[in-house]
């Protein structure tokens, strides 16, 4: 390995490490920012000084301070001229402040939060090849998921995700019946049944506690009587269903064909699989990208491990891409597979019998 260092390929790699170095020091400001409740102090405070911020939000001006100081510099949070006032602009407010927004993405920071405690045991993994149970990862993995993709789940299940897929709209609007397999705290299902009110929904995963709390939304929601989550594993459900859909957890199983082969056994006569998987190419060279960087690391601390805990332990991995995909659904007996939409982070797969 003796080669020639090009000093103007070091300064951008330098350049690299740097910018993504600034962007993981400010993960704990924002863990503790949100623990905290300071960007929603901050929307109903500013524009005001550190002081007025630190006593509304009932902290330390002096850590306040520095914090806004760093959000400032990452151009998370707004100022005036001579830095003495501090405030939220409303695209910040949307990203940061507010849970009900389709723009909310404060919910990145609590998977990567729980992704740096899960360090030890994953190191350990990467030693013996073994998996890594979805249960014991930290709980702010948890709320992460859930919390990172529901503006996604928001904004494109029911008014860009549905409507490619007529076959799928028809069936629900005329009562029919829908499984979702991996449905985690199970807001894409409570969505689906708040949307079509003649169809009945069921909600699997094998992660108890985010099946507890799905049922006591469904319970608040008032849906419960057409809607409820129960715990069991992509293999071991009941009942037969028009619809079975897996939305971002085939590649997080151990084994996805299994899984594939059990929804085509349950669906009724015409009935389909809906695959919502993160958005990749087939070749890893295409997915050299912002979007590519962040799902191969969340994959590597999350879904490849998930996958190696369970039996045979395909490790899809997040990007494993249309084509791998497709052969799966073919492979365990769907006639007919097509990406029906594409964007930056997601892709929809319809699967039919
Ligand atoms: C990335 S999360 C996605 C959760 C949810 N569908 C969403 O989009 O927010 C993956 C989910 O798959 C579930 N899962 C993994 N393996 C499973 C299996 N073999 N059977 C059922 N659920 C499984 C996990 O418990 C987790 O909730």
């Amino acid at each position: 390995m003796n080669q020639i260092i090009d000093k103007s390929k070091l300064r951008a790699l330098q350049w690299s490490v740097m910018e993504n170095v600034s962007a993981s020091a400010i993960l704990p400001l924002m863990r503790i920012g949100d623990e905290l409740g300071l960007f929603t102090a901050l929307a109903e405070a500013g524009p005001c000084s550190s002081q007025a911020f630190a006593d509304a939000a009932g902290i330390d001006e002096r850590y306040a301070r520095e914090w806004l100081h760093a959000l400032c510099a990452a151009g998370y949070c707004s100022h005036d001229d001579d830095f003495t006032a501090f405030y939220l602009s409303a695209e910040q407010q949307a990203v940061f402040a507010d849970e009900d927004s389709k723009a909310l993405m404060i919910g990145a920071f609590d998977i990567l939060v729980g992704n740096v405690h899960g360090i030890d045991a994953i190191t350990e993994a990467f030693k013996t090849g073994d998996g890594v149970n979805y249960g014991d990862f930290h709980a702010c993995v948890f709320k992460g998921t859930a919390r990172f993709f529901k503006p996604s789940y928001k904004s494109n299940l029911l008014e860009k995700w549905m409507p490619k897929i007529p076959a799928a709209t028809e069936k629900l609007e005329a009562g029919g019946r829908l499984c979702d397999v991996g449905c985690g705290k199970g807001l894409s299902t409570l969505l689906l049944a708040e949307h079509y009110p003649k169809a009945s929904f069921v909600g699997i995963d094998i992660h108890e506690p985010s099946i507890d709390e799905a049922n006591e939304e469904a319970d608040q929601a008032g849906l419960s009587d057409r809607l409820c989550y129960d715990a069991a594993d992509a293999e071991s459900y009941g009942g037969d269903y028009d619809i079975i859909t897996f939305f971002d957890c085939l590649h997080d199983m151990g084994d996805p064909l299994g899984a594939a082969k059990y929804a085509r056994s349950r669906l009724r006569e015409g009935g389909m699989v809906i695959l919502i998987e993160p958005s990749a190419a087939d070749h890893p060279s295409d997915n050299m990208s912002v979007i590519g960087q962040m799902y191969y690391s969340f994959s590597t601390m999350g879904c490849v491990p998930t996958s190696k805990s369970q039996k045979v332990g395909l490790a899809l991995g997040a990007q494993a891409g249309p084509q791998r995909l497709s052969d799966i659904m073919l492979e365990a007996g769907f006639k007919d597979t097509e990406v029906v939409f594409k964007n930056a982070s997601n892709m929809v797969i319809s699967c039919t019998t």
